[in-house]
């Protein structure tokens, strides 16, 4: 099984977008060959369908919502938050004078998925019904997300190429050398690492340019000449199929992954500066504590995207270079990888092999009704 060709685990819920994307207006928003419209009702509650109006297959992201169902763009038929047809403007219309044989909706179906919102994101389940059901999978949790002592920023990755290629990038911290000039982190020494079933964690030995342990201390997000070298542990977690990374006690990153197709990935990722060093804001009204928290949002974006871009590039050149030279070695030292392409190819497996067990327990289940 070649990694760069391995498909995606669906059994998992994957970010298609932030919370802040998705209004009454219709959006289209893509996760594995899928394309998915996306809206809110009137409650503030979000639906998920596939993007294809069953009438002539055009996309109902172009429509609108009225009375809380969806309205195709083409002709105007419109969806419920099933995906049944409710309505059609020009049912039984009067063809030289006389009305047509009577005219019923058809009796049609648009595809439905699991979606929920989520600490800021918006989250869709492809995989299978019974196991979403078993309620064992649930989207990675963000605490960080709402809470008071956390400034987040997003950053969102969209790059050519295999998801393969940006989970090794983001578990490979030897490439601080790539990011040098953003003074993200250096010298970094793996010193262990725990491989489970569900994920891996490396932990490296690093230097990091960043310690907030004071209000002015933000600044250095900013001003490269409040930055001191010292000591930190860098800790990156792959829990398949998102992303996880501290360093030392002041930075939290998550990397969310929406994988689109085999050579396509989008991402988000996501970084939390930690206040939790200051003590007396802490004891500051929640109203003002929030307040700082909004104002403060986004502090990190200009290295972060700058850290994007850099990534971008080197991970757009590997696919290439893999799809131009596949037949060409390439030589491996940082054991994180060979974890890693283990796990998605073990990952795929797991896939397969519960879409068997499910045939043999349909197979079972009809025999039974067959012979009762
Ligand atoms: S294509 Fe959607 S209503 Fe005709
Ligand atoms: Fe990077």
């Amino acid at each position: 099984m070649d990694v760069r060709t391995c498909e995606i685990n669906l059994n998992h819920w994957y970010v298609v977008a932030q919370s802040t994307e998705v209004t009454t207006k219709p959006i289209e928003v893509q996760l594995w060959y899928h394309s998915i419209v996306l809206y809110r009702d009137s409650e503030g509650k979000i639906h998920g369908l596939d993007n294809r109006c069953l009438h002539r297959q055009v996309k109902l992201s172009e429509g609108k919502v009225v009375e809380n169902a969806l309205e195709c763009a083409y002709h105007g038929w419109q969806f419920n938050q099933q995906g049944i047809c409710t309505f059609i403007p020009y049912l039984n219309p009067a063809v030289n004078g006389r009305v047509l044989e009577h005219q019923a909706l058809p009796n049609c179906k648009i595809d439905v998925y699991p979606v929920q919102e989520w600490d800021g994101f918006i989250w869709v389940f492809l995989g299978d019904q019974q196991l979403l059901e078993s309620e064992t999978v649930k989207p990675m949790s963000i605490p960080e997300w709402e809470h008071l002592n956390y400034i987040g920023t997003v950053s969102v990755i969209d790059c050519q190429a295999h998801f393969s290629f940006l989970i090794e990038n983001l578990m490979d911290m030897y490439h601080g050398h790539l990011h040098n000039d953003y003074q993200a982190w250096t010298e970094a020494k793996l010193k262990e690492l725990v491989t489970t079933k569900k994920e891996i964690k490396g932990v490296y030995d690093a230097k990091s340019y960043y310690k907030i342990d004071k209000i002015w201390s933000i600044s250095q997000l900013f001003f490269p000449r409040f930055r001191a070298l010292h000591s930190e542990l860098l800790m990156v977690n792959y829990c398949y199929p998102h992303w996880r990374s501290t360093l030392g006690k002041y930075f939290t990153i998550y990397c969310l992954f929406c994988p689109i197709n085999l050579t396509h990935t989008k991402a988000y990722l996501i970084h939390f500066t930690s206040l939790n060093a200051f003590h007396r804001l802490h004891k500051l009204p929640r109203w003002f504590r929030q307040f700082i928290k909004d104002k403060l949002y986004g502090t990190a974006q200009t290295m972060l995207d700058g850290l994007v871009k850099q990534d971008i590039i080197m991970i757009e050149q590997e696919q290439q270079a893999y799809i131009q030279q596949l037949k060409k070695p390439t030589y491996e030292i940082n054991p994180t990888i060979g974890a890693v392409q283990k796990m998605i190819k073990q990952q795929v497996q797991t896939r397969i092999k519960n879409k068997n067990v499910q045939k043999e327990q349909n197979k079972i289940n009809n025999n039974g009704m067959i012979n009762q």
